[in-house]
């Protein structure tokens, strides 16, 4: 299957069923983002396809093909911080940084605060 991850047109190998979650941390090595509840109520495994905040843990990763995937490493514009995430470095903001890319910027709630992702 072939999506578009980060900005960049990636060719996956994987089982259609698996979880968008599972595919991006195990097969992908992108880490950040994160599992907490597995059922779609905390949002540390938020990303946005095609430009909407989607909770990974819910989504099998064949319901991306062809799609636009954007995880909190994809946030960054040529290695350049966001004003938001830099903030969150300087005011220490992350704490245990499980929640933090939820907190900072794709969480439904917190579509206004991506905004600032996308401005900065
Ligand atoms: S891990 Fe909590 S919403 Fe997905």
């Amino acid at each position: 299957m072939r999506l578009t991850l980060n900005g960049r047109a990636v060719s996956l190998d994987v089982v259609g069923t698996r979880r968008l979650l599972d595919v991006l941390r195990e097969d992908l090595h992108l880490t950040g983002t994160k599992e907490g509840c597995g059922e779609g109520e905390c949002g540390a495994c938020s990303v946005l396809i095609d430009g909407e905040v989607v909770d990974s843990c819910l989504i099998a990763v064949g319901q991306v093909e062809g799609r636009a995937v954007t995880t909190v490493e994809g946030l960054a514009v040529g290695g350049r911080l966001t004003a938001l995430q830099q903030a969150f470095i300087e005011h220490g903001a992350a704490q245990c940084g499980i929640c933090t890319r939820g907190a900072g910027g794709t969480r439904r709630e917190s579509v206004p605060l991506y905004g600032l992702y996308e401005n900065h």
